[in-house]
Parts: structure tokens; sequence; C-alpha cells
């Protein structure tokens, strides 16, 4: 099972930006950046270009996933074909896709079933109490009113990432901390490593950036 020390986590979304043949360039200069950096840089693209993605060998995961058998469910997201076109885990209760806390609990330990890592997003510190229980591999605070605003949760919200890392520790001794929403630039990842966090979740500062390139190499030099 792959395993990730402090990894940059790219949510690209559905932004128009990286539709069609772009989510290929992104991903590519991610790979250049973890290669000129030794960074770990994990890529979360729409699910359907997971098969075509995972060629690049750069880490990749889905944005989400559904708690429902494999065979005859249209339209789902099933862990193991993920799994089998690539991807390496999953996010799983993204503030832009909530499900039920009894699916997330089922979806962790069929990822970890499945030697896949599970990233389970929480909006708030009552949530953020509930789901370490199930002991993901990653907690993602994720406050959705900073979420694409530009105004990072590491400097709008410290004490939530405080307080989390907190609480996740009296919970369990495993799960690990991404901060999440608003990340902009070096600074906001610093300071969200200042307070206890493990890695960072990303989209609109990076996908909306000049040059990702430059972005992801600048974001993922303090991380690693
Ligand atoms: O999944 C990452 C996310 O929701 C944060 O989005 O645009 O604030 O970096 P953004």
């Amino acid at each position: 099972m792959i395993t990730f020390d402090k990894p940059l986590v790219i949510n690209l979304k559905n932004y128009n930006e990286i539709s069609g043949d772009n989510s290929r360039k992104i991903v590519m200069d991610a790979k250049k950046a973890s290669f000129s950096n030794h960074s770990e840089i994990v890529i979360a693209p729409p699910p359907s270009s997971i098969l075509a993605l995972s060629r690049i060998k750069l880490p990749i995961i889905s944005q989400h996933v559904d708690d429902v058998a494999l065979g005859a469910t249209t339209g789902f997201i099933v862990p193991e074909i993920i799994k089998s076109y690539g991807a390496v885990g999953s996010i799983i209760n993204h503030s832009e896709h909530k499900i039920e806390h009894p699916q997330i609990k089922n979806l962790v330990k069929r990822l970890r079933d499945l030697e896949m890592i599970s990233i389970v997003c929480a909006e708030n510190i009552n949530e953020v109490k509930t789901v370490s229980r199930f002991s993901p591999d990653f907690l993602a605070i994720e406050p959705p009113e900073l979420i694409g605003k530009g105004v990072a949760v590491s400097k709008a919200n410290p004490s939530i990432i405080k307080d989390s890392v907190q609480v996740v520790k009296q919970i369990s001794s495993t799960v690990r901390i991404l901060c999440g929403a608003g990340i902009v630039d070096k600074y906001d990842v610093e300071k969200a490593l200042e307070l206890g966090a493990e890695g960072i979740l990303i989209s609109s500062g990076v996908i909306k950036s000049s040059s990702w390139y430059n972005k992801i190499l600048e974001l993922s030099s303090v991380l690693k």
C-alpha cells in the first residue's frame, strides 16, 4: 500500500481549466515539480479520467467513491473499479459531495481492505470527532465557507486546525490531518504545518494560478 508523509493533494474538481487534455498537462506539471523537489504530490481528477491519468505515474486518487457493490450499479464510483484503473485512494465526504456517516465508515474499511488510502473531509469540529472514529488515513479539515475564497483556513480559522489535531489525537494515534480551504501560497502552507497539519488539500489556489508548475513547486517545496 502506498503511504504519504506530507502530501500536497490537488483536487481538480470539475473546473473548466482542467477539461480535455489540460488534465494531462496539470498532472505532467505536478510530476515535473515532484521530480524537481522530491515532494509527494497526489492528484484527484474527475473520476472519468483516472485510467488515462494514472498512466503518467503520479499518485492519482478519486474525488469520491460510492458504497455500492461491484456489478450492476450504473453511474456509481466503485472502489474496486477505480483501483483497477490505477487509483491509489479516494477523497470521501467532500463538502461538495457529502455522504452519510455509516457509508463513510464502510468506505474507509473497504478502501483499507483494498490497500487504498482514504481522505475523509470534515467541515467542523463535531464532524471531526465523528469521522476520526472511523480511522481514515487522513482527515481533511475544510470549513465550506472558506473553500475557493482565497482566504486560507490556516489564517482565517487557525483554531479549527489546532482543535482538530488535538481531538483526533485523543481518538486515534494513526489518523493524520490535512488542511484545506482557501490555501493559496507557501505562507498558508507553513502556517498549516505550524498548527499541526501533515499535508494540504487544495484546488483553486493551483487551478486558477497563472503557472501550474510554479505554483505546485512553491507549495510542495514547503512540504517536503
Ligand atoms: O478539495 C479541496 C478544496 O475543497 C479546497 O478548495 O479551492 O479552497 O483550495 P480551494
